[in-house]
């Protein structure tokens, strides 16, 4: 899924494009998730070696921290071809099939949404990664016959917001799995120079420091920051992307101090205001804001929790401390964090 917030609608094919102009071909480009970066190389040094596939892997994290990007690095670094689907593409079995009896030795294949595919497509898919082979059933009713077709060796990189969301059988069938986090300000910082560079954008280091700082730990945000700190630039100013520049360009974009943008807010707004204090179900969340229920779940909560502002309880989620003291409100007494803040005071 993308997260296409603070986007206008004529603005994604834009995004899109600039996705693919910015996005890293090779693994020292990649910036930052050290421990996954090492572990690709790894993997792949070790397939090439053998002249083997790479075993097949599952990327889950957020929208926008690179799960794409590093699928298709990972068929550069193995020198193949990928093919990119995703699962509500893969409207039935046939066209998997199309897709598999096509991939040449060692190819990857991936598929994005990949806990959105279908039960049929997924069953078929099982085989296919387990013993490379496609079972087709020719005819009908009792004259049904199982053709099995064998097929070239190949590599699933599946990518899925939610590690959740994918059946036991299919996890289990992928060797590798990678969790991508957000990123942190001095990387998002490195992102930014890279992308200003291919972009031809001006920019200096505090602008890129506050770009960095308010772009939710998200490569694809600071991108799309960037460019609207650029278009600001342009107009309002020389061209040239200071702090003070990038601050107004933000401010025009109702980004606050903390990255947070409108949704964000409305989110937690809802947990403080009419409900303060008591736990609010996701669904609730999103009829309150208007907005899918998928949308608050993989694109505003992950954040929202990692910067220490929503707290998940089994009953449903609550605002912290901090929530209350960023929009300016005073905390109810059980709010989590609450203790600490004070603990904090008297300290
Ligand atoms: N580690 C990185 N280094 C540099 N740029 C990055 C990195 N990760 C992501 N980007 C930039 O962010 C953009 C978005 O990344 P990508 O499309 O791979 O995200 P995604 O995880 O696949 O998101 P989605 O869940 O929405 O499909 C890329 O086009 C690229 O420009
Ligand atoms: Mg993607």
């Amino acid at each position: 899924m993308s997260d296409d917030r603070i986007v206008a609608p004529d603005e994604l094919d834009e995004e899109r494009a600039s996705d693919v102009a910015l996005r890293p071909r090779r693994l020292d480009e990649f910036v930052g998730q050290a421990s996954v970066q090492e572990q690709v190389r790894i993997l792949v040094e070790a397939a090439r070696r053998r002249g083997e596939p790479l075993d097949h892997v599952l990327l889950y994290g957020p929208p926008g921290l690179g799960k794409t990007t590093l699928a298709q690095i990972i068929a550069n670094e193995m020198g193949v071809n990928a093919r990119l689907t995703s699962g509500p593409a893969l409207e039935h079995q046939g066209m998997l099939a199309s897709i598999l009896t096509s991939l040449d030795d060692r190819d990857v294949f991936f598929i994005d949404e990949v806990h959105r595919l279908n039960r049929a497509v997924e069953e078929a898919l099982y085989p296919a990664m387990e013993d490379l082979a496609f079972d087709f059933v020719a005819g009908k009713g009792a004259g049904a016959q199982t053709l099995r077709l064998s097929l070239n060796r190949f590599t699933v990189i599946g990518a899925t917001t939610r590690a959740g969301a994918l059946g036991g059988p299919l996890r289990d069938r992928f060797g590798v799995t990678f969790r991508l986090d957000f990123y942190d300000t001095e990387e998002l910082e490195r992102i930014i120079h890279r992308s200003a560079s291919l972009l031809h954008v001006d920019i200096d280091e505090p602008g890129a420091a506050l770009i960095a700082r308010r772009s939710r730990g998200t490569p694809r945000i600071a991108n799309r920051l960037l460019r609207r700190a650029r278009d600001y630039a342009q107009v309002r100013a020389s061209g040239h992307i200071d702090a003070e520049v990038a601050a107004a360009a933000l401010r025009v974009l109702g980004v606050d101090e903390l990255g947070l943008d409108e949704l964000d807010r409305r989110v937690l707004d809802v947990l403080c205001s009419t409900l303060s204090g008591h736990p609010v179900g996701v669904q609730t969340i999103a009829v309150s804001v208007q907005e899918d229920p998928d949308t608050i779940e993989d694109v505003v909560e992950p954040f929202l929790i990692r910067t220490g502002l929503l707290a998940r309880t089994p009953r449903g989620r609550l605002a912290t401390a901090a929530a209350y003291a960023h929009l300016g409100r005073a905390a109810p007494a059980g709010a989590p964090g609450a203790d600490a803040s004070q603990t904090a005071m008297f300290n």
